[in-house]
């Protein structure tokens, strides 16, 4: 797969449309050429998996399909769904469809409970990950010479590694940070001058606070773009880094079971949703309790089925994460997902009300005093389930406007969503993250 992108930036550009020219081929393609590749690739994906992979071949088998049945891409909703404990059950490496001698990466994400989900890569696999990575860098902004900061972290999770080969195959010069000691990342981006920053929307939240505290002014650094991803974040968010900052901050999704970062991308002359690469990732979007496919437009839970990946082909893979597709623009082929604000595992039943963690998450940034990291714990005492929204204080908030704040967002929870909560507003930066995500619900009611 080539990614033909050679211009020399030009920064006075930055935010502008990309010339057509500037495109990589399979951005060009007129949507039937796309529907036409995705038949084909697809095709090969459910042979390669039925053939390789004992797991689908059951599954296929007991749902009396074939992958001769697939003559349409609308006949892929005839086949069964994957979901993340099928990979845990597999474990370490029963999901592989190519001898373990082929794979040349092996990447895993730290489950909830027990063992870690086990993704592989072949090199040509690596190196598809790469140019759709090279092409969502281009959509946010990145340009070939560049410098790219890169805070994700680095090691088995897929942020850091991911966008440094996208990054480097773009023609950009890569500073490999990963994540933590904040105040050196500082120094990093003062001293080396980087375009580009790629890091999770709350890390960047506290790289931004640390250079306050440093008395430099964030808006003065040489920062064009970021591109944030990993973790749901919002507009609200948006519009704070971007006023904080002066740079352009744009959203990156994937997950490490259908790649990694740069399944979809969010294009920075239209900022209005990501563009998923449907040349190597078929969506769809189903119903979560119903297990239909709903139409474009409508709200469920994303699906997605690889059409180009050797070493684990995924069928039909529940997200679980809740958006819609909406038509192409910036790309005109490519489908655009709405911003992922919640997961359909997320939601939380307190006492028969339906409670979205995005619910508090507006709130919380709607109340002073507050930064936007919070998480939500399930307990259970008396029969009796309770919540309890434990949010982290700004750091310049003084003693008695945590103490409002945390009857503030208990009245309008009360107001707003219709239960009753604790809130707890706790000191900065002291709630667990991990590969710098935090984990939005933690249910510690005992089994009933
Ligand atoms: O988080 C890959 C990634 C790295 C994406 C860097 C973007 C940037 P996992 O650790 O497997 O992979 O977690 C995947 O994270 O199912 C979503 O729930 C969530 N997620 C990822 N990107 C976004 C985003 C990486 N832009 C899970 N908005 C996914 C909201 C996101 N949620």
């Amino acid at each position: 797969m080539t990614t033909t992108h050679n211009e020399v930036p030009n920064t006075q550009r930055r935010g502008s449309a990309p010339a057509l020219d500037d495109l990589s081929a399979e951005e060009r393609l007129s949507i039937d050429e796309l529907r036409a590749l995705q038949l084909e690739r697809l095709q090969w994906t459910l042979r390669h998996a039925y053939e390789n992979v004992p797991l689908y071949r059951r599954k296929f088998d007991e749902a009396g399909v074939r992958p001769e049945d697939c003559r349409e891409l609308a006949d892929l909703a005839k086949f069964p769904y994957t979901t993340k404990s099928d990979l845990r059950d597999a474990y370490p490496f029963g999901m592989f469809a190519v001898p373990e001698s082929e794979v040349s990466r092996i990447h895993a994400s730290s489950g909830t409970t027990g063992k870690p989900t086990v993704v592989g890569y072949t090199a040509t696999d690596i190196d598809n990950w790469a140019g759709v990575m090279a092409r969502s860098i281009f959509a946010a902004g990145g340009r070939p010479g560049h410098k790219v900061h890169v805070s994700y972290g680095y090691g088995l999770f897929t942020g850091g590694l991911g966008a440094h080969y996208g990054a480097e195959k773009l023609g950009c010069t890569v500073v490999p940070a990963s994540g933590g000691m904040t105040a050196r990342q500082v120094q990093l981006i003062t001293d080396f001058r980087p375009e580009v920053i790629m890091v999770t929307p709350s890390y960047m939240l506290t790289l931004l606070d640390e250079f306050e505290r440093q008395g430099i002014d964030p808006r003065s650094t040489s920062l064009q773009v970021g591109i944030f991803g990993a973790e749901p974040w919002t507009e609200h968010m948006r519009r704070e880094i971007e006023e904080r900052m002066n740079l352009h901050a744009v959203d990156i999704y994937g997950l490490s079971e259908v790649m990694g970062p740069g399944v979809a991308q969010e294009c920075v002359e239209t900022k209005d949703g990501l563009h998923v690469w449907e040349d190597h990732f078929y969506p769809e979007v189903v119903d979560p309790l119903e297990d239909t496919v709903l139409d474009d437009g409508v709200t469920g839970e994303l699906v997605f089925t690889s059409l180009t990946k050797q070493a684990l082909p995924i069928i039909r893979y529940r997200t679980r994460d809740l958006t819609a597709l909406r038509p192409g623009t910036a790309r005109p082929a490519y489908r655009r997902m709405d911003k992922v604000t919640g997961r359909s595992d997320d939601m939380i039943i307190l006492r028969g009300v339906n409670v979205f963690p995005t619910q508090i998450e507006e709130i919380v940034l709607g109340t002073d005093g507050l930064a936007p990291h919070f998480q939500l714990r399930l307990t259970r005492q008396d029969r009796m389930d309770h919540l309890t929204v434990l949010v982290e204080a700004d750091p310049d908030a003084p003693q008695e406007r945590r103490r409002a704040a945390s009857n503030e967002v208990a009245e309008r929870v009360k107001d707003g969503v219709g239960v009753t909560v604790g809130v707890e507003v706790v000191d900065p930066e002291s709630l667990e993250r991990s590969v710098g995500k935090l984990r939005r619900v933690v249910d510690q009611r005992p089994p009933q």
